[in-house]
Formats: structure tokens, sequence, C-alpha cells
């Protein structure tokens, strides 16, 4: 089936998706993937009304959109995804779907990761015995499980709840001594933020009694170390070569690519914000907390004490180029905005995904493909001319084209390496004595 109309799983591979109009392409996915006329309506623009914004933070005057792509060609453990992206970055949605392309070919991305337990902290302080203290909470580990999980019923009844404890000393802090009680949480299908927070405020006072100390905060750990996401791709050289480049030179180009990320936390940092390009927007579109997403994985790329790469490109031995990810992903399906937003639930339905397992796993895989896509070009043509393409379309907009005229316009600028808005009002002004405005 070419374009899987009406199948019960989306086929994620689209001809000729990129040309068509933004109507034309939500119907089109509407037709494919069996999203009802509502939700392609949330997806089109305009589906957060300002008194719906006005309940969900202060202050509210309005509401502000980003443009919302959806990346094609997605296969994840044998199965197809249409991912929805919301971001102002050009190339971003392309890039994604092109390294999709290709990974599609050699049998997708294949990912997994852990049960969705997440961290909270209850800092202890005015200590006279902390390691007796660390010792009385972990004898103690039962009853405070038992009293964390008296508040959830409803989450301990779905398999998830308070599942451990962890005590960490700090002798010496600039407040004294110090304990860190970790209360370790499966939060299923929630971020968890909530959850853990509230847990954390009700076995306070227990573990005062208990270390016999003074409880200060009590607050989740966005470093979701438990709760990771992961991805892999293997890709034969031969799908990675172009017209310009061998697939030789661009699977050791990028794997070199990548060793400079891996010992440089300076190109760490821009590396990894080419995986977060994939990962946020992903983020935004659900209606997840992407400030926190972010927190987890740049703390976790310094988690040996040195700021590092999060994705790693090596060579296995039949010469494939193999790339993988690890990262926290805590993401939720139910409460927040996921459920708030008409958007994001309609770009949840668009996914089809069951689970938050489910979505933190796409979003690895979206990591690792928009990395893929980010060293390819860096390593072979460098980064601008893929870039400047698509950012001439929004030159040729900036400067009054609209309709055909935008891909012709941007077409010119691209051609000439030339992309300034007065050069686009200039071709503008061509067009329109040809009369073709
Ligand atoms: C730009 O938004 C992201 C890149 O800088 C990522 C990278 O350098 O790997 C292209």
């Amino acid at each position: 089936m070419s374009d899987g109309a009406h199948s019960e799983r989306p086929v994620s591979r689209i001809e000729n998706f990129r040309n068509l109009s933004p109507a034309e392409r939500i119907r089109k996915l509407g037709g494919i993937s069996g999203l009802n006329q509502a939700s392609q309506k949330m997806l089109s623009g305009g589906a957060l009304p300002v008194e719906l914004a006005n309940g969900m933070i202060e202050n509210v005057v309005g509401t502000f959109e980003l443009p919302l792509g959806v990346a094609t060609n997605f296969t994840i453990n044998g199965r197809d995804y249409l991912v929805p992206m919301a971001v102002e970055e050009p190339s971003v949605v392309a890039a994604a779907s092109y390294m999709a392309r290709i990974a599609r070919g050699c049998g997708g991305f294949h990912t997994s990761s852990t049960s969705p337990v997440m961290r909270a902290q209850i800092q202890v302080l005015s200590l006279k015995d902390p390691y007796g203290a660390r010792q009385r909470l972990i004898e103690a580990r039962d009853r405070l499980i038992e009293v964390a999980n008296t508040r959830d019923r409803v989450l301990v009844e779905l398999g998830g709840g308070c599942r451990d404890i962890e005590v960490h000393v700090f002798e010496h802090s600039p407040v004294g001594p110090m304990i860190v009680l970790h209360l370790l949480v499966d939060v299923r299908d929630a971020m968890g933020a909530n959850t853990v927070n509230t847990m954390a405020e009700m076995v306070a006072p227990l573990v005062e009694e208990i270390s016999r100390g003074e409880v200060r905060l009590r607050i989740l750990s966005n470093l979701a170390d438990l709760r990771l996401a992961r991805a892999r791709v293997e890709l034969g050289v031969d799908a990675l070569a172009t017209k310009e480049y061998s697939g030789e030179r661009i699977a050791t180009g990028i794997v070199e690519a990548c060793a400079l990320a891996i010992v440089d936390p300076y190109r760490a940092a821009t590396h990894n914000k080419g995986i977060m390009n994939g990962i946020d927007p992903l983020i935004v579109a659900t209606g997840n907390d992407w400030r926190a997403i972010e927190a987890g994985a740049h703390a976790w790329a310094a988690r040996t004490g040195r700021y590092t790469s999060l994705s790693n490109w090596e060579r296995d031995s039949s010469g494939n180029l193999v790339g993988t990810l690890e990262l926290p992903m805590a993401v939720g399906l139910v409460g927040g905005a996921t459920k708030t937003h008409p958007a994001a639930q309609a770009a949840l339905e668009l996914l089809g995904v069951s689970s938050a397992r489910e979505l933190a796993e796409i979003a690895a895989a979206l990591g690792l493909a928009q990395n893929m896509a980010a060293l390819r070009a860096l390593a072979t043509e460098g980064i601008q001319r893929g870039h400047m393409a698509l950012h001439a379309r929004n030159i040729a907009i900036v400067a009054g084209a609209s309709g055909t005229q935008i891909d012709e316009v941007a077409a010119r600028l691209a051609a000439d390496h030339d992309v300034r808005v007065d050069r686009a009002r200039e071709i503008l002004a061509e067009l329109s004595g040809r009369g073709d405005d």
C-alpha cells in the first residue's frame, strides 16, 4: 500500500507530502491515520481558546502559536509513526524526515526504555548523626514506602507507586551535614511531578521523626536517571551515499564528528542541542514539559562530572554505521497541558501512542534522527546549504511573497547564495512585472 490509506496503522512514508499545501497535508493525514475532522481542525491552528489558556497559567493576555509540522518516514520497532513537531527552526522537520527515510530502508529505529520511575528528594538538615540517620531511614524503608503510597491509591491500582528509597549523605555542605532521602516512584503514564511532590510532602514528617533532623526541600529531581529512553539505528553505508559523497565518507565523517562531541564540552553542547532539536518539538506538540526534558538531558550528559555527548556513533564489524542514544525522558500522557490543550490531544492521537514509555521512545528515536542529520551535513557539505534553502522560504515570506511565489523566490535566493529580504523584494518586483503575482 503506497500511502496506507485507511489502514489500521498509518504508513509514515508519504509520497510528495512536502509539496502539498497545509490544508492538503492535514486532509492526507486524516486519510492515512484516521484522524477525525475535529482533531484535524485542532492541528490546523487556533486550537487553544483564550478562556482555556486563562485557566492554564496566570495573567493571560492571549495565546502564542508555533508552526506544527509532521515528520514522515519513521519506523520504530517495526511500526510506522507520523510524528508531530512544534518548532520555529527551519529544516528540523525536513532533516528528521530525511534521516528517518534512510533509516527506514535499514530496518528503522529500535528503541527500549526503563520503567517510568521518578525520584523525589527530601532534604534533611540539623543532623547530629547523619550516618545514623541514614541507617534509621533505611531500616524504616517499608514504612516510608507505605506512607508514600497511602495518598495515590489510583496510581497503586494502576501498578505504580513508591517502589524504593535511597538515602544520600552529604557530610560537608555550606550549611553543615545534610542527608537527602529519595523516593523512587513508578508514575506510570504521568510525567509525575505532582505525584512525587505530593508523596514527598506526605512522608516528610515521618522522615523528620526518624532522622531527628529538620526537613526542608521536598521536590522531584529532573535528573530522571531511572526513567531512560533509548534509540538505536544501524545503517548500511550504501544507504548513506549521496550524489556527491560516498557512504563510506559520510559514515566516517559522522563517527569523527561524534568523537569531537565525546571529548569536548564546547562541541558536546551544540551536538546535544541538535539532538534536542528533534526531541523538544515533539515534547511541545504533545503538551509536555520541555524544560524538564532539557534539564534531565543536560544533567545526564554531565553525570560523570564532565559534560559529553548524549549519543554515540560507531562502526560495527560489518562496517555498518551504528547510532545510539540514551537519556532521561520524563513525559506523560495524562495530566497537565497534555490533557487540557486540544492540539496536544490531537497530536497524541496522530501519533497513536498508548503509553508514556512509547512516547518517550519515539522522542529518543527523533533525537537520534536529528543528530544524524546534523552530523551528516556537518561532516560533508556543511550545515548552511540545506539550512539556507529553507531559511530562504522564511525570507521570501517576510518580503511579502505568498502562494507559489514563496518557493519561486526562495529557489532564486538559494541558487544565488544571497538570502536577504531586500533581494527577495527585488525578485518579487520582477515577478510582479512579469504579471506573476
Ligand atoms: C542547529 O540548530 C543544530 C546544529 O548546530 C547541531 C549540531 O551542530 O550538531 C546543527
